[in-house]
């Protein structure tokens, strides 16, 4: 293909894929002055974000959570770099891509207000959720307190360190909808006891959708000197706020350890960012 063609085409490509995000995006902010119940009945607006998606027009797709789909863009962003990683390996996956991942990594901690070395690029949540479940320095006796709303696959994993290195899983219930957030503050505080090393819940259940006061419940489990674990993709400002409360790594040797190893030998074969 002749160069200048090749161009064209090229900015034609970039032009549409950038079409479906602005759009999305004014779309958004044109019902940004007008109340939830409203804009949840716009399907003018609804249309656009539709377009955004490749879902099956066939079927309603009510999992928008563990496997939410993608964007478009984001399905042909990866298309587009796996190809190119296919191209020459050697080269464009070790030479060109992997040092990306330092940059994205820096452009990542500047959204989130957070140092770089405070921040790893994980492949999905749960990954990222039990490097620091299974990496946490605990002796048998400790006890580790949750809700019983917290993600299965969370709850599995500490219930498996039960069984390696005999720590114990406590589980507060709660209403739904709570009398107050002070309530479920409270229900954390009571159920702590002398043993307790750990405080692990979600920002919002994806059972219920139940919301905790994160600063708060970080605070107070600071001010204990018990490590807090939160796991918080779905809110990107409050993360920005609350986020370095959730695993001090001042008091984890391990990702300590980790942290400064990972100085000496950047992050390698992590493809996915998952901020959970
Ligand atoms: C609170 C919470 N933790 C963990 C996960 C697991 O996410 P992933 O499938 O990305 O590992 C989810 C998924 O919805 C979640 O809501």
């Amino acid at each position: 293909m002749h160069r200048r063609t090749f161009l064209r085409a090229a900015s034609g490509l970039a032009a549409l894929q950038a079409d479906s995000v602005s759009r999305a995006r004014a779309a958004t902010s044109s019902i940004n002055h007008r109340k939830p119940e409203e804009a949840a009945r716009d399907e003018d607006y609804w249309r656009e974000i539709q377009q955004a998606f490749t879902v099956d027009r066939n079927i309603i797709n009510l999992n928008n959570g563990g496997v939410c789909p993608s964007p478009k863009i984001v399905q042909e962003a990866m298309q587009r770099q796996l190809e190119f990683s296919n191209m020459a390996p050697a080269y464009t996956m070790w030479t060109v891509l992997e040092p990306e991942i330092e940059s994205v990594r820096t452009r990542l901690a500047g959204s989130f207000g957070c140092d770089p070395e405070e921040l790893a690029i994980t492949r999905n949540a749960s990954e990222a959720l039990e490097i620091a479940q299974l990496g946490l320095d605990l002796k048998s006796g400790d006890e580790v307190l949750t809700t019983d709303q917290d993600y299965p696959r969370m709850i599995t994993t500490w219930q498996q360190r039960e069984r390696r290195d005999g720590i114990k899983l406590s589980m507060i219930s709660f209403p739904t909808p709570p009398p107050s957030m002070d309530d479920l503050y409270q229900r954390f505080e009571r159920a702590i006891t002398p043993r307790t090393r750990v405080i692990h819940f979600c920002h919002i259940t994806n059972l219920t959708g139940q919301i905790f006061p994160v600063k708060k419940i970080c605070q107070m489990a600071r001010s204990r000197g018990i490590e807090a674990l939160c796991a918080e993709g779905e809110d990107r400002k409050a993360l920005a706020h609350d986020g370095r409360a959730r695993v001090d790594e001042r008091q984890h040797p391990q990702i300590r350890r980790d942290r400064h190893a990972s100085r000496s030998q950047p992050q390698r074969n992590c493809r996915g960012a998952d901020v959970s």
